[in-house]
């Protein structure tokens, strides 16, 4: 358990507003800031950092808590390793008690695992009885050096050599499952789940093999198998060879499809390039990349999937604030063959002539259409505009409309109304859909508390006495002696009452950061929520009885009855009705 005295120190030198501000944009609002929620896609921000009582609550998609729970969610970490994260960002020490935990120790151990068998792999390739890999390495055109650089290795064509190897250095079987290098099978036992393949080991910025990718040499199966997610890896938010390309100080990183691309560009002389692993780009790999880098070059694949995957990251990566340019590789399938067949220094004339984001969309409005008839023409300019409504800056969007109603020779006022019309229209329905996915999501049933539409009034009143509390702890005592938790009718409501009221007996500085080691990140956003909605309205002791006797009365009986009663019924019409208005209020009035 940490002390308050440290949580008090850490949550002082990670102010939630500057912590946020390097993920999003925040704009001030009063004495809050907006931003658009991190946390779910949307184009109008309903998140909403509050700097008084240090939290910030999304009301879009319910996300919310302190510093701690938004460094959980985002940042994808237990409780206690957000914690370490914020220390270590505000150079704090850690206390030493907290420092190994049991999660903690099993992640060591992972990365123990893993680079073992990194060294076991890398062994396998150069044993004389798998000629046939190193071979097959060699006839890719990949240098000893690069096959040392990358650490690429060999898994042998065996169930269990890497198993047999391991539990040999002590592992166990349960270890090397959580470190995903064996599986388990129908029978029971566990099996090497690389086999007959090329490794490629992943590597983290701290130099940490965190998972594998595998490609066969021949024979069946998948071309190529990723390590799945364990607790020192997420595929969503790592990126093949990261930890060279970090060291290249450049301003802009390449971004190719697979690993044979990357270690042909990186051999080239590039070792600014990056590569996701098997699955298509996300915003997670973006914001990364954004720390980075200030531009992207993005050198996919030149046959149809990998210019629609071209298609999807130029979006992806705008979102991040990156910019964005593309190559445009003809007479090869993808980079590595390209610089097999043409060099480096004619890679590098691409990567110099590639071109900007709007010009590949422009240019992909062509495609499939004769510009010379005039049904092709009118398609074309229109799918045309579709892409210019998208450009966000005026003066850019001015100056593709010139060129494209220069080229085309048609009037520029038409274009340029038909694109603003769309603009409109754009916003328009965006605005329209976030607006009915807060409502919706102010009416569907709550599945954090599932139990509160059946009890409305109760949940209502728990929640008013949890705020009451959280603003009030000095009347912990006086509302504990009216109001044993047993009476409260909603569990999680039930639960938020015990927690709280623990915490306020037992620390002098209590806060919102305080409840962390007791709720999950949704759980945070609940509770959140429960305060944000109760801030600005200052309930009253009168109230506070209020809610008291609300629950005192509740008959348990109720509970057997799961239908609404009448009244309920009304309640419930009411209130939605209600939180309609205000978050109408809030935000679009
Ligand atoms: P080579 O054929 O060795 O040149 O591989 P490549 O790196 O050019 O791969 P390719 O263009 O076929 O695929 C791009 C990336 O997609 C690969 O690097 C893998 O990460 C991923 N990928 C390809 N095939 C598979 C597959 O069968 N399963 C999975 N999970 N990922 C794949
Ligand atoms: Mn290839």
């Amino acid at each position: 358990m940490l002390s308050d005295d440290f949580l008090y120190q850490l949550k002082q030198s990670n102010r939630i507003d500057s912590v946020m501000s390097s993920y999003v944009n925040l704009h001030r609002r009063g004495r809050n800031y907006v931003c658009l929620c991190p946390f779910h896609s949307e184009k109008t921000p309903s998140c909403t950092v509050y700097t008084d009582t240090d939290s910030f609550y999304c009301f879009g998609c319910g996300a919310g808590g302190d510093v701690i729970a938004f460094i959980r969610r985002i940042e994808n970490l237990e409780y206690i390793e957000a914690v370490k994260f914020l220390a270590e960002r505000a150079g704090i020490p850690m206390p030493e008690d907290a420092k190994d935990n049991e999660y903690s120790r099993l992640k060591t151990k992972i990365l123990e695992i893993n680079r073992s068998a990194a060294r076991f792999f890398y062994n396998s390739l150069l044993s004389k009885n798998n000629e046939k890999a190193l071979r097959y390495l060699a006839s890719r055109g990949l240098s000893p050096n690069t096959i040392k650089k990358y650490g690429i290795g060999y898994a042998p064509n065996n169930w269990d050599s890497l198993k047999t190897h391991l539990l040999s250095q002590g592992y166990s079987e349960e270890e090397l499952l959580a470190a995903a290098v064996c599986t388990r099978g129908r029978n029971g036992g566990i099996y090497d789940l690389f086999r007959d393949r090329i490794m490629f080991p992943i590597i983290d910025l701290r130099g940490n093999v965190i998972a594998f990718g595998g490609r066969i040499i021949d024979g069946s199966g998948p071309k190529y198998l990723n390590s799945p997610d364990t607790p020192v890896f997420k595929k969503s938010r790592n990126l093949f060879s990261l930890n060279f390309a970090k060291g290249a100080k450049s301003e802009r990183l390449i971004l190719a499809e697979g690993y044979m691309d990357v270690i042909s560009i990186n051999q080239a002389g590039f070792e600014n390039v990056v590569a996701t692993l098997g699955t298509a780009l996300t915003s997670e790999q973006a914001r990364l990349m954004a720390q980075y880098a200030k531009e992207v070059i993005i050198a996919y694949d030149s046959d149809g999937a990998g210019q629609q995957a071209t298609h999807r990251a130029i979006n992806i990566l705008g979102q991040a604030g990156i910019n964005t340019k593309i190559i445009k590789m003809e007479g090869a399938k993808d980079p590595d063959e390209y610089i097999k067949k043409y060099g480096a220094i004619r890679f590098k004339v691409l990567l110099e002539n590639s071109g900007g984001a709007i010009a590949f969309e422009l240019e992909k409005c062509r495609a499939g259409i004769d510009i010379e008839t005039e049904t092709g023409k009118v398609e074309y300019l229109k799918r045309c505009v579709q892409v210019l409504a998208d450009i966000s800056s005026p003066i850019e969007r001015e100056v593709y409309i010139s060129k494209i109603c220069s080229e085309q020779n048609v009037s520029k006022e038409i274009i340029k109304a038909q694109t603003e019309a769309l603009i409109k229209k754009r916003i328009n329905t965006e605005k329209k859909l976030e607006t009915t996915a807060i409502f919706s999501r102010a009416q569907t049933q709550d599945k954090i508390n599932p139990e509160a539409m059946k009890f409305l009034k109760e949940s209502k009143a728990e929640a008013g006495l949890i705020a009451y509390l959280f603003f009030n702890p000095d009347k912990l005592d006086y509302v504990l002696s009216k109001l044993p938790p047993e009476k409260f009718v909603t569990s999680f409501n039930k639960k938020v009452y015990e927690k709280l009221a623990n915490i306020i007996k037992n620390s002098h500085d209590f806060s919102l950061s305080s409840l962390n080691s007791e709720f999950d990140v949704d759980e945070m956003g609940k509770i959140s929520e429960i305060i944000v909605k109760n801030k600005d309205i200052a309930i009253s002791e009168k109230e506070a009885d209020d809610y008291i006797n609300v629950l005192l009365g509740h008959k348990n009986n109720n509970a057997a009855n799961s239908d609404l009663s009448d009244e309920d019924f009304i309640n419930l019409v009411n209130e939605i009705k209600k939180s309609q208005h205000k978050m109408k209020g809030d935000f679009y009035e």
